[in-house]
């Protein structure tokens, strides 16, 4: 799968991808990541991407014009698993089923939204959707695209090894958190280790963890059990 970032700040995403599992990933050639610099796009000699918003108001929004001309050029002749994605706090929640449903992508363009927000029309006749990663404002979209990108990338066939799989996890289990573990030492300070989890009785260990996720799940995110 390749992951287009479009951004103001290309420099930004050295340190994300040049790790775990993502640079491991990229290097084994399960995925790719190409960095636009939104200003290639401008044509005036300052390489303006914002400009003053209609109607008043504090702060500049990006233009509309270089960020269509980038996503024409990055995909001439756009199909629908070429996903153009804009990242923004206005846009409905991002969740594991969002990361699964773009990892059933070929191509995903993320823009990163800077200044106090984006030209509506990227919205409306551009990107297929806007997203947020939670109800709170970043300074921009670069690390909201990071997050995707991470989620998104470790459920890529072939990313994760096994003994990493990402079926067991908090919310792939419809509405779960995952369940508590814990390693060695059995003891540690005074706090033990649940006595069944050090027996070998596999059953026994399925029904424990099943309750204690669900335990909680109660107690930290009682929004998911609905
Ligand atoms: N840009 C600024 N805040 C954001 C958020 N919460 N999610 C996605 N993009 C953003």
């Amino acid at each position: 799968m390749r992951f287009h970032l479009l951004t103001i700040f290309p420099d930004f995403f050295t340190g994300p991808f040049s790790h775990g599992v993502v640079a491991r990933a990229r290097d084994a050639g399960k995925l790719e990541v190409s960095i636009h610099d939104l200003r290639n796009w401008t044509h005036d000699r300052h390489r303006t991407v914002d400009d003053r918003c209609f109607g008043g108001g504090a702060g500049m929004l990006m233009k509309p014009a270089p960020i269509f001309e980038a996503v024409e050029s990055i995909f001439p002749g756009r199909t629908p698993r070429q996903r153009v994605v804009l990242l923004t706090p206005q846009g409905p929640l991002f969740t594991q089923s969002t990361a699964r449903r773009y990892a059933e992508a070929e191509e995903l363009l993320l823009i990163c939204g800077r200044y106090e927000g984006v030209d509506e029309r990227v919205a409306e006749h551009l990107a297929d959707e806007e997203l947020s990663i939670g109800d709170y404002v970043l300074s921009g979209g670069e690390l909201a695209a990071a997050i995707v990108i991470d989620a998104t990338a470790r459920l890529l066939p072939g990313v994760l090894g096994n003994d990493e799989s990402a079926v067991d996890e908090s919310f792939e289990q419809a509405g779960l958190l995952d369940y508590p573990q814990w390693t060695r030492p059995a003891e540690f300070r005074g706090w033990a280790v649940p006595e069944v989890l050090q027996g070998g009785n596999h059953a026994e260990i399925r029904r424990w963890r099943a309750e204690a996720a669900r335990a909680k799940t109660v107690r930290n995110r009682p929004d998911l059990l609905k």
